[in-house]
């Protein structure tokens, strides 16, 4: 056990928006004393009530409003506050700065999440888990919005509404609500041969962690780190569990989530007020700018991973999880995480997926959570006072004095200035790029079997098997046997026996698809 850590930057500002109702008399909004929450006003004894009510009015009102629209995806999460400790400096990669000082603590809020169910589903679901972390540095807010994962479905961002349709409950009659297989899921993953390495992942057993505290995280796309001298090298990022990987069987799966389906919610809790705290080693894999076209797939490409034989994982720092939320709502349901808040050192690569993401995490915010003043609630505050010329919008709470918010101005009155380029501030990567406008995927994204297979290949024995049943029994509840014939022609291009041996549970052929690896034609919108 150790002694919680008692505060921090972080910490001390959501301090000083909370409150506390402890001894305090009920008061409405207004501030007025309430002596009695028990009855509403009425004419007469036994009614009817009166408009007039104000105090019934607002509460029912405010009540009314409670709730606002879960996430589109990852609705259902966890969070919990700590911090980032640097053990080994990035200078000579990097010049963000909660980077390159060693020793240096930096205040994170991480939500974990499951990316599939609603808010009210089950922890155990075989899913992908998201591992969103909210760096609060020095120089303005840096989210790494990672995944337990280490690759994605899909290559283009342009698919990621057609991924989350198909794998979401059906829209005609809502189910299934779990993860389970069906139809639709299961259509368009038989049609998307660039989805066959995140599919060994999401059928092997790294897709029902024991706990959060137990499983990876990774950025999945490559980043890229900028260093002083503006030399260039790509980065994957990494988070290993101290305790180690662990796994649940489906079949302990399926129990606790009967049992508790809150178990991993419950798990992140209760290690952290026991002092037992989760903590990750973090590590990059840093690639030179000059070797991008070094490797046998493409390092733009999300479907793929940077072998750790070829590019080791070195280990920078700890993640430590250590204080619980205050309030689920205030802290883990507003947070807003964004791919895109990066920090001077750090820059996006030209993934196309990535590229995609830069817009949609604002853009479901502004409605999630009500309007463009969003970055203004405690918990998504970057610990560095906010300075610019927006104003106005719903439920601002900033007063910002002066006249004058626009620039340049000659009046002055209260207007924030331009940094000098000698004086920091970020500075997007100069790249050049050149080419003719192509709505097309480029010919290096094309293989998409070679590292589904060394997946599969690397597992154990016993770790197959968990894989094949989980195939046999997801695609048990496909109702159309086109829909299966069509996902063991997909696996034997991985492994002929794996396709045999769950073709012949599901009583269906293994036959040559007409599609090996190749992404669909853009012309092919059904079979
Ligand atoms: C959440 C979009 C791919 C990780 C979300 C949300 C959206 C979204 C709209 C809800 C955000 C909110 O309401 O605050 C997309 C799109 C993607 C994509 C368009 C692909 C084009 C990915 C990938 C990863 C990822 C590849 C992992 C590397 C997450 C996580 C969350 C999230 C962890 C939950 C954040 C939280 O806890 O609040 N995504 N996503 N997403 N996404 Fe993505």
């Amino acid at each position: 056990m150790k002694d919680p850590k008692k505060t921090n930057e972080k910490l001390d500002q959501l301090e000083s928006h909370s409150t506390s109702n402890d001894q305090e008399m009920l008061t409405t909004n207004q501030g007025l004393k309430i002596n009695n929450n028990q009855d509403s006003l009425k004419a007469g004894d036994r009614g009817a009530t009166l408009l007039e009510d104000f105090i019934l009015r607002e509460k029912i009102t405010h009540f009314d409003h409670e709730r606002i629209p879960e996430r589109v995806v990852h609705a259902r999460g966890s969070g919990a506050h700590g911090v980032f400790k640097l053990t080994k400096s990035l200078a000579e990669y990097t010049k963000a700065k909660f980077l390159t000082e060693v020793g240096k603590e930096t205040p994170v809020f991480v939500r974990f999440s499951t990316v599939a169910g609603n808010r009210g589903s089950t922890d155990l679901a075989r899913d992908v888990r998201g591992f969103a972390v909210k760096f609060y540095t020095e120089e303005g807010n840096y989210d790494l919005v990672a995944n337990n994962i280490p690759v994605f479905f899909i290559q283009d961002a342009i698919k990621f509404p057609d991924l989350v349709h198909a794998v979401k409950p059906e829209p005609h009659n809502e189910i299934p609500q779990a993860q389970s297989a069906h139809d639709t899921f299961w259509d368009f993953i038989s049609l998307m041969p660039e989805s066959m390495h995140m599919i060994m992942w999401l059928m092997s057993d790294r897709a029902i962690p024991r706990s959060f505290s137990r499983m990876e995280g990774f950025g999945v796309h490559s980043f890229k780190f900028i260093n002083e001298e503006g030399k260039v090298h790509f980065v994957k990022f990494h988070f290993k569990p101290k305790l180690g990987v662990h796994s649940v069987a489906w079949d302990e799966a399926q129990r606790i989530s009967g049992v508790d389906p809150d178990f991993h919610k419950r798990d992140l809790w209760e290690s952290i007020e026991n002092g037992m705290f989760p903590e990750w080693d973090f590590g990059v894999q840093l690639i030179p700018e000059e070797d991008e076209d070094k490797f046998d797939f493409d390092l733009l490409d999300p479907t793929k991973i940077v072998p750790e034989e070829e590019v080791p994982v070195q280990l920078v720092g700890t993640l430590t999880l250590n204080k619980n939320p205050e309030n689920f709502f205030a802290e883990t349901e507003q947070i807003a995480f964004h791919p895109g808040h990066i920090v001077p050192g750090i820059d996006f690569s030209n993934d196309p997926l990535l590229q995609g993401r830069l817009f949609s995490y604002t853009d479901t915010q502004l409605i999630r959570l009500g309007g463009p003043n969003f970055h203004e609630i405690p918990i998504n505050r970057s610990i560095k006072t906010v300075h610019n010329n927006q104003r106005d919008g719903y439920m601002r709470q900033q007063i910002a004095k002066g006249k004058v918010s626009y620039e340049p101005n000659s009046i002055g009155g209260g207007c924030p200035f331009q940094a000098m380029m000698s004086e920091g501030g970020f500075t997007s990567h100069q790249e050049r790029v050149s080419g003719t406008k192509v709505r097309q995927r480029s010919e290096s994204f094309v293989d998409h079997y070679s590292q589904a297979k060394l997946f599969y290949n690397s597992q154990s024995e016993p770790e197959k098997m968990h894989l094949q049943n989980a195939l046999i029994f997801e695609l048990s509840k496909v109702t159309m046997p086109e829909i299966r014939e069509r996902m063991v022609g997909q696996l034997a291009f991985i492994d002929r026996a794996l396709a045999f041996k769950v073709a012949e549970n599901l009583g269906v052929e293994v036959k040559e698809l007409e599609f090996p690896n190749q992404s669909l034609p853009a012309d092919s919108n059904h079979v």
